[in-house]
C-alpha cells in the first residue's frame, strides 16, 4: 500500500514532558492537533531536531500514540538529533511534518500478534488501540529487549485496559531468557490470523525465519515496519530505498518511506536487506 501524503502536513506543536522510562527510553508527549487527529497506526513524522542546520535533515519517528491534540514519541538518544529531542523541555516548540508513510492494515477480526524488538514497541499503542475500536480483543503483544529496564512498559501498550504482554530479555533480566522469536514460536500453536512485527531489521528477517521454520501456514496479515536512513520522508531524495520481491520473486526497489514503512513481509527480499550497510544520517 502506498502512503497517503494528502495528509501531511508542516506542524509546530508544543512539547509537553520529555519523559525519562529507564534504560534511555523516552517518550515525548507534544501537542500536535494535525498529527494527532490524522496519524493512522503504523505512520510517521519527520521530526526538526534543534534549530539550527546541525542535523540538516529531519529524523523519522513513528506516532507511538493519540490523545485528543496529543502525540507521543518513543526513543532513545542514539545520535545528533536524538539527544537534541531528549534535551527538549515543557515549552519547547517541535517542528514536525506527517502524517508519512502507509501504515498498517487494521484487521477487523481474529486473534493478533504484535512482535516488538527494542524500540519497534513505538507503533503498537496506536495499532492495539484501533485493533481494539474495531472489535479485536484478542491481541497478543509479544516484547523482546535487550535487558529489563530496556522493555517498554507493558501498560504503556494500551489505556486503560492493558493487553497481554509476553517479556523476553536478551540477559533474561525479566521475561523469558532468549529472543522474543522464542515466544513467537510458542504463539504461533493459537494460530493468529494477523501479526504485525516492528523492530531492528535484522530482528524482522529473523521473525520471518522463525515463521517460515515453523512450517505453520502465514497468517493472511503479515506486516513489518522496516527501517531504512531517510532524507525527506516524503518519496524525493530515493534515500530509504528497500529490497522487495517483485514480480516472478525478482528484487525490485521501494521506498521506504512512501511504500512503507510497513511491508508485507512475504514481499521483503530478506537477503538482500541483510546486506545493506547500515543508516549513516547528516
Ligand atoms: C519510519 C521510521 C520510524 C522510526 N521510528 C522510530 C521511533 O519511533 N523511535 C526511535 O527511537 N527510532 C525510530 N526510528 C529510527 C530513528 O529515526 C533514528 O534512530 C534517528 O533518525 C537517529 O537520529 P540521530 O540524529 O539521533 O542519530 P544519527 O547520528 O543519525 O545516527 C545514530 C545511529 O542511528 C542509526 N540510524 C540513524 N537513522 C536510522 C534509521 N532511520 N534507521 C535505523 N538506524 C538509524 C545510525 O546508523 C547510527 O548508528 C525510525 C526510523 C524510521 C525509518
Ligand atoms: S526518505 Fe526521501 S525518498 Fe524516502
Amino acid at each position: 500500500m502506498t502512503a497517503d501524503l494528502s495528509r501531511a502536513a508542516l506542524e509546530t506543536g508544543e512539547v509537553l514532558v520529555v519523559e525519562r522510562l529507564g534504560g534511555g527510553l523516552l517518550e515525548l508527549v507534544a501537542r500536535l492537533p494535525h498529527l494527532a487527529a490524522n496519524a493512522m497506526p503504523g505512520t510517521f513524522a519527520q521530526l526538526r531536531c534543534g534549530t539550527s542546520t546541525t542535523p540538516l535533515l529531519r529524523r523519522p519517528f513513528s506516532v507511538a500514540w493519540t490523545h485528543d491534540d496529543t502525540c507521543g514519541f518513543v526513543f532513545e538518544a542514539v545520535g545528533a538529533g536524538t539527544r537534541l529531542l531528549a534535551a527538549l523541555q515543557p515549552g519547547d516548540p517541535l517542528d514536525t511534518l506527517g502524517p508519512l508513510g502507509n501504515g498498517f492494515s487494521v484487521v477487523d477480526s481474529g486473534s493478533v500478534v504484535c512482535v516488538s524488538g527494542g524500540l519497534g514497541c513505538a507503533p503498537f499503542p496506536l495499532l492495539i488501540n484501533a485493533l481494539r475500536r474495531r472489535g479485536v480483543e484478542d491481541i497478543l503483544v509479544l516484547n523482546g529487549a535487550r535487558t529489563a529496564t530496556r522493555l517498554y512498559p507493558a501498560e504503556r501498550f494500551a489505556r486503560p485496559a492493558v493487553p497481554v504482554v509476553a517479556e523476553a530479555t536478551d540477559d533474561g533480566t525479566r521475561g523469558h531468557h532468549g529472543p522474543v522469536t522464542e515466544l513467537l514460536q510458542q504463539a504461533l500453536s493459537s494460530r493468529p490470523t494477523a501479526i504485525y512485527a516492528c523492530g531492528p531489521n535484522a530482528m524482522l528477517g529473523a521473525v520471518m525465519g522463525t515463521l517460515l521454520e515453523s512450517g505453520a501456514d502465514l497468517p493472511p496479515t503479515l506486516e513489518a515496519s522496516l527501517e531504512a536512513p531517510m532524507g525527506c520522508g516524503f518519496g524525493t531524495c530515493l534515500g530509504c530505498a528497500l529490497p522487495v520481491l517483485g514480480e516472478d520473486r525478482v528484487t525490485v526497489w521501494k521506498l521506504c518511506c512512501t511504500d512503507g514503512p510497513v511491508m508485507p513481509m512475504r514481499d521483503v527480499d530478506w537477503d538482500g536487506l541483510r546486506a545493506l550497510p547500515g543508516a549513516d544520517v547528516a
